[in-house]
Parts: structure tokens; C-alpha cells; sequence
């Protein structure tokens, strides 16, 4: 029997530690950690991730923020909330939504934040830390959550095991290979150019998918047993259902028959995501003290 891997539940259990944590550094330092984020314009999926960011942050007892700005808001002045969240001592996380609009520097304003209060662990000091294997960084919320999945299907030692990661965004695919490389994988790194990709998948023992193309993994690639982590969250109109429904990069319905264990897609990486936000959080203002 393949293994659905519940992301929702493994989520749960690392909110309610957090909570506890949470409690005791309140309780012991009279600081409560905040979240503060920054949501530009009214992309429908963005609004979703951010209120969930929100809701979730302040359930296990963090505090969280959201200034709302208009699409057409110039980059001068994102980047002027921003130094004055860098220089408020009672806010801890800074993040915000990606995608930007097109007409602002998405890397200015990353490398804008503090790289301690960076909870998405996008600036460059955090991923020269990552890459270089130096502690003390904040390490991407979705490249976390997957590891931390692979991990549960695999007995939690992935040793030796053939790494193949599907995309190469600084967000997902260059982080997550950084992280499988410190869990001591043979990582691969497959990309939109990659050459007789079907034949690189099928070597893996770990498959991370992160394209963003719906459905595009497909039975026939996967080695009968691999771990199968799907990070792909696409809006499809499903002509059965006849009504739109969120799918993977991965075809589960083929993959699942051949996968050891597989994350569904909802309720695999995202809910992770935020769990280890919050984590990240907890951690910024641990190291805020
Ligand atoms: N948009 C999609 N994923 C993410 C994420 O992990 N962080 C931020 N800030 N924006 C996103």
C-alpha cells in the first residue's frame, strides 16, 4: 500500500509544540513574537496564502500583521515600510507575498529586509548561509516542510538516497537541493531544458517536484517504492467535476499506484509551508533577545 503522507496533520503536531514553545517565551521573556506581512495587490491566491499566514501565526499565540498595499504602489514606498519594520524592535518576521507587481525589483525589496527578521529565508546573507552550510540562517518555509515529509516516509534518514528536484526557483528547487545535500542525498537538480527528463526521474529515490505545471509527473517516470514530494499547487478546470479544483505537478492518480509514499495535493507541502513559518518566526524573535 502507498503511503499518502498527511502534510495537514504533520503540520499540526509542529503547531501545537510551537504553541507550548510560544507560551514558555512569552511567559519567561514578556515578548510575544510578531509577524508582520506585506500583501501587495489583490491576487486571489495571494490574499488565501496570507490570510492562512495570518490566521495560523496568531493560533498558536504569535502576534501578526498585514499592511495591505495597492497594486500600483511605488517601490519607494514598499521599501519604506519596510525599514521602518527592519527598525521596530517589537516586530520579529518580515515577509512579503510573492509574486510582486511587474513593475517592482522583487530582488531590491528581499534584500531590503533585515536578514534576521528574513522568515522566508530569501536574502542573500540567509541563502549564502544555507549554501554554505553556516548555522544561525533562516532556511526556506517550503524547501523545510519538504524534507521534513521525506523524511517521515523514509525513517527519517535520507543517507545515500538519489535526490531528483523538478525546478530551479530560488524560492523552491535551489534551496531544497541545498537541504537534501546536508541530509547527505545525491541530489540531481532537473529543469525545464533538462534533456530525457522522464529518464533522470526515473532514477530517483526522492522526487521533488516543483514546476508548476499541473499533472506533469507522470506514472511511468517514477521508480516502483520512491518517495514522491509534491509541491505544485495548480488551478485547473476539472471538465468532470465540471468545476475548477487545485492538482499537483504530479499526476497522482498514476503516480500513486507506483510511489512507496506520496504527498497529496491539498493537504502535502502547504500546510507545512506555514507550519515552518511560524517556526521561523518563533525563531527570529528567539534570536531577537
Ligand atoms: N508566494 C508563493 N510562495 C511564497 C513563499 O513561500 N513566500 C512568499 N513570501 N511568497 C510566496
Amino acid at each position: 500500500m502507498t503511503n499518502i503522507i498527511d502534510g495537514k496533520l504533520a503540520a499540526q503536531q509542529i503547531r501545537e509544540q510551537l504553541s507550548a514553545k510560544v507560551d514558555a517565551f512569552v511567559d519567561v521573556n514578556g515578548i510575544t513574537p510578531n509577524l508582520t506581512v506585506i500583501l501587495v495587490g489583490d491576487n486571489p491566491a495571494s490574499q488565501v496564502y496570507v490570510r492562512n499566514k495570518i490566521r495560523q501565526t496568531q493560533q498558536v499565540g504569535m502576534i501578526s500583521n498585514e499592511i495591505k498595499l495597492a497594486d500600483n504602489v511605488s517601490q519607494t514606498e514598499i521599501l519604506a515600510h519596510i525599514a521602518r519594520l527592519n527598525a521596530d524592535h517589537n516586530v520579529h518576521g518580515i515577509l512579503v507575498q510573492l509574486p510582486l507587481p511587474k513593475h517592482i525589483d522583487e530582488h531590491a525589496i528581499l534584500e531590503a529586509i533585515e536578514p534576521h527578521k528574513d522568515v522566508d529565508g530569501f536574502h542573500a546573507l540567509n541563502s549564502g548561509k544555507l549554501f554554505s552550510g553556516l548555522p544561525g540562517g533562516l532556511v526556506p518555509c517550503t524547501p523545510q516542510g519538504c524534507v521534513i515529509l521525506a523524511k517521515k516516509a523514509l525513517g527519517d534518514n535520507l543517507s545515500g538516497k538519489h535526490a531528483v528536484v523538478l525546478g530551479r526557483s530560488n524560492i523552491v528547487g535551489k534551496p531544497v537541493a541545498m537541504l537534501l545535500l546536508q541530509q547527505n542525498c545525491t541530489v540531481t537538480i532537473a529543469h525545464s531544458r533538462t534533456e530525457n527528463i522522464a529518464q533522470v526521474v526515473r532514477g530517483a529515490d526522492i522526487v521533488i517536484a516543483a514546476v508548476g505545471i499541473a499533472n506533469f509527473v507522470k506514472g511511468d517516470w517514477i521508480k516502483p517504492g520512491a518517495t514522491v514530494i509534491d509541491v505544485g499547487i495548480n488551478r485547473i478546470f476539472d471538465e468532470q467535476q465540471d468545476k475548477y479544483t487545485l492538482v499537483g505537478d504530479v499526476d497522482f492518480a498514476e503516480v500513486v499506484k507506483v510511489a512507496g509514499a506520496i504527498t497529496p495535493v491539498p493537504g502535502g507541502v502547504g500546510p507545512m509551508t506555514i507550519a515552518c513559518l511560524l517556526e521561523n518566526t518563533f525563531l527570529a524573535a528567539t534570536h531577537s533577545l
